[in-house]
């Protein structure tokens, strides 16, 4: 019996990722083998500190080292795998693992969100494949559905919960009704939500992913500065109330979609939590869960749901990406099949331009004709009223507390909003800015 082939693979990076994909290996070695007819198996492990003594699995020691480029540069490596996340370190290990002709996979979205035609115009040069299944939604298989499952369709629209801790963050506060800062520190004890959260729940996170989603989707590569994008931290505890009355859940939403001609029109991309109606499946996905709910031409509404972190859904889809390669290794197709298509410059729909219906929470006195103003102002902006309600009263007549008039909107104009609310907010009936949340649709 002649030994299995073996493929190298030097992993830049073993923190928790990192670790499960050792874990990963060890596990389900055996099952790897008779699927791939090959064996994986790690060559160097690149490491700030090999001293550190509380990592997540035990590896042998002589694997490790401070040496990035030596890890990269073995002649036994095939496959570099870069977990150590950040735009500065790893873009230039994964651009010397390219020059030196290895194959990668990255679950780094911020290396590729901005600066993909780097990264895949240097790969190209080289002739090596760049896999990235881990950078969007974790384990969810959404970058492969999106390249080779519907690679025959033609994708209308995405609607994603691609941020676990936002929507983990939102689910918990939609149960118990507590501020975002109360459950925000919880999940921050518990190890949920990073010490620095900004990222997760300022909407940057779910940016990245989504200008990736985009590109595969329409094409186009995307500014993800550009990408308008609200935080989770707009959401109060009365806001989920509401919604529940008006028959929504609100969500940490990515929303990309076409606009025009079909494959050359403008794109829409936003980042915000919306108004979902609780009938949707995407209101169902609850927790640290991500989901992408896809419109395509063909197959019309498809969604793909599943653990969006965590170390060995993570793992498992770094695993499966040098799967892909070996097998690509094998079959001599090298980097025809993962090169991404050549991608075009498809201009954004301008933020003022977007439409959706909104929700509206005003905080005004409760004081004669202040209904009449609110609605003036908003109908002179050609913001149509679909539902007002005006609930309770200040405890007494002359309280500072405001009252709050919730308005739902048919779809608006984003500027046209934005002007109108200009002109609301500086009422001296108003108590307090507007509320805005979008509804999705
Ligand atoms: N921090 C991300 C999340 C996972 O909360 O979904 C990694 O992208």
């Amino acid at each position: 019996m002649t030994a299995p082939r073996t493929i190298g693979v030097a992993l830049l990076g073993l923190g928790n990722v990192g670790g499960g994909v050792v874990k990963l290996l060890e596990d389900n070695a055996a099952a790897i083998e008779a699927r791939l007819g090959a064996r994986l198996e790690v060559r160097a492990i690149a490491v700030r500190d090999p001293d550190k003594l509380d990592r997540v699995v035990a590896v042998d020691r002589a694997l490790l080292t401070t040496d990035v480029d030596a890890a990269i540069r073995r002649p036994d490596v095939d496959i570099v795998c870069e977990l150590m996340g950040g735009t500065t370190l790893a873009k230039d290990a994964v651009l010397a693992a390219i020059a030196a002709k290895r194959h990668v996979v990255t679950a780094n979205k911020a290396l590729l969100a901005e600066h993909w035609g780097e990264v895949f115009g240097a790969a190209e040069r080289a002739g090596v494949d760049v896999y990235y299944e881990a950078a969007v939604c974790g384990g969810v298989p959404i970058i492969r559905v999106l390249r080779e499952g519907l690679a025959s369709d033609r994708v209308e629209s995405i609607i994603g919960i691609v941020n676990g801790t936002s929507n983990y963050i939102l689910s918990t506060m939609t149960e118990s009704r507590r501020p975002f800062a109360d459950i925000l520190a919880e999940a921050q004890a518990l190890g949920y939500a990073e010490a620095d959260p900004t990222l997760d729940v300022g909407g940057g996170d779910a940016a990245h992913k989504l200008a990736i989603l985009v590109n595969l989707c329409f094409g186009t590569t995307i500014d993800v500065a550009a990408i308008p994008k609200d935080g989770i931290d707009v959401v109060d505890p009365i806001d989920l109330a509401y919604a529940e009355k008006f028959g929504y859940v609100i969500k940490p939403l990515v929303i990309a979609r076409e606009h025009g001609e079909p494959g050359t029109g403008p794109i829409e991309a936003r980042v915000h939590p919306a108004l979902v109606p609780s009938n949707w499946l995407l209101a169902d996905v609850s927790g640290a869960k991500n989901a992408v709910y896809v419109q395509s031409y063909a197959l019309g509404p498809s969604m793909y749901y599943g653990a969006g972190a965590g170390m060995l859904p993570t793992a498992m889809s770094v695993v499966s990406d040098m799967i892909e390669i070996a097998r690509n290794m094998f079959a001599r197709a090298g980097s025809q099949v993962a090169r991404p298509r050549p991608t075009r410059v498809r201009p954004m729909v301008p933020v003022g331009d977007l439409r959706s219906p909104y929700y509206l929470r005003f905080g005004v006195h409760d004081q004669p004709g202040v209904l009449g103003q609110l609605m003036t102002i908003l109908g002179a902006h050609a913001v149509s009223i679909a539902q007002v309600v005006q609930d309770g009263a200040p405890a007494r007549r002359d309280s500072d507390t405001p009252v709050w008039v919730v308005v739902l909107t048919h779809s608006a104009r984003e500027g046209d909003v934005r002007a109108a609310l200009g002109e609301i907010d500086a009422l001296p009936i108003v108590r307090e800015p507007a509320r805005v949340i979008r509804i999705a649709t």
